[in-house]
């Protein structure tokens, strides 16, 4: 039996994999402050601790297990918007927080320290094939991705001079049952099926022709979940995508169809920009699968349907 330590795990991700992990019969401990993520998502079995993992004296005082197998580091501030609004907030969220895990998980003799990095380290990528590889030079466009990037590199040099075995995933868009329906500030496909839901038009903050890498929840979390035992992947970076290429306006056809509204002009109004946007990139994901069996297998309308019957049985807490 393995002792596992989710940060973030009544986020979007965080929970799911706590949901996976107790199913294999882990014992699994939550830390997580409760900022974007909430207390019904953490599994009743998990042990739950509200902290925030960017205090170091209060990960001090958490009655944490001597002895853990992997630290899934997911905690963190996890919208590029957002971290124009707080920027020194978003060092404490998304960096110091991850020099506190790594010395939490030293401490706890952790084998492993799997750490969830974004796709918004590379910045906006400027090239006409635009098929990203882990090498392609880093120039995050977000303080949020700044951020990311920094942890990448401690955790790197952290790991150099203890015994912990890093993996550092950058994840692409993802999505799926679970994901936040209320944060308008993370999460294309979430933030446009939330109008949805709503019954009002979807407004789009930037051009249709923009484009995305989406990957549903349980495809990333297979290569999360296996990644633990497979030494091939052991103080790697890999990106976590599909490799497949969904412009905005095709997404945004896909969410209608499944949604059962025809009229694209009458449910979307295109106004304004994001902050820190891009244009767009799909994932390389060469190394990833040279070193580990994996492939997803959803297509983005089958995903779409999966999280649609989710936020069918979910959406009292949506609505309003
Ligand atoms: N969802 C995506 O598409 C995506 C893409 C790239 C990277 N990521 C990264 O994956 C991780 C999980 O993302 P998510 O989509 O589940 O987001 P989420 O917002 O649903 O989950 C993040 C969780 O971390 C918690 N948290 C934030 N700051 C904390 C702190 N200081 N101490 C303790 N808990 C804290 C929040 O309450 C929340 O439950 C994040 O690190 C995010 O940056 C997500």
């Amino acid at each position: 039996m393995k002792t596992s330590i989710i940060t973030g795990g009544a986020g979007f991700i965080g929970s799911r994999l706590a949901q996976r992990l107790i199913q294999r019969g882990d014992i699994v401990y939550v830390l997580d402050d409760l900022s974007t993520g909430y207390e019904r998502n953490v599994p009743e079995k998990a042990v739950f601790f509200k902290v925030d993992v960017s205090d170091p004296g209060r990960i001090r005082e958490l009655d944490l297990p001597g002895k853990a197998d992997t630290v899934y580091h997911f905690a963190g501030q996890s919208s590029g918007e957002a971290s124009f609004d707080d920027p020194s907030g978003d060092i404490d969220r998304n960096y110091r927080a991850t020099y506190n895990m790594l010395v939490a998980s030293e401490q706890m003799n952790a084998k492993r320290f799997i750490y969830s990095s974004s796709m918004s380290v590379y910045g906006d990528v400027d090239r006409s094939a635009p098929m990203v590889p882990e090498d392609y030079e880093c120039n995050p466009a977000s303080y949020y991705g700044c951020n990311k990037f920094a942890s990448e590199k401690f955790i790197n040099v952290f790991a150099k001079h203890s015994h912990i075995k890093p993996t550092i995933f950058r994840f692409f868009n993802v999505y799926g049952p679970g994901q936040n329906m209320k944060n308008m500030k993370q999460g294309m496909l979430s933030i446009y099926m939330s109008y949805l839901i709503r019954d009002i038009p979807v407004t789009v903050k930037g051009s249709l022709d923009r484009f995305r890498d989406f990957i549903y929840i349980d495809d990333l979390l297979d290569a999360v979940v296996d990644c633990e035992e497979s030494e091939r992947t052991f103080y790697e970076t890999f990106n976590l995508g599909t490799g497949i290429k969904t412009t905005v306006s095709r997404l945004l056809e896909a969410l209608l169809n499944v949604f059962g509204k025809g009229d694209f002009d009458k449910w979307v109004i295109v106004e304004g920009n994001t902050p820190g946007d891009i244009k767009g990139f799909v994932a390389d994901m060469a190394k990833l699968k040279a070193r580990m069996e994996w492939s997803p297998v959803y297509k983005i309308e089958d995903g779409i349907k999966e999280m649609k019957k989710w936020v069918d049985e979910t959406v009292d807490l949506w609505k309003d």
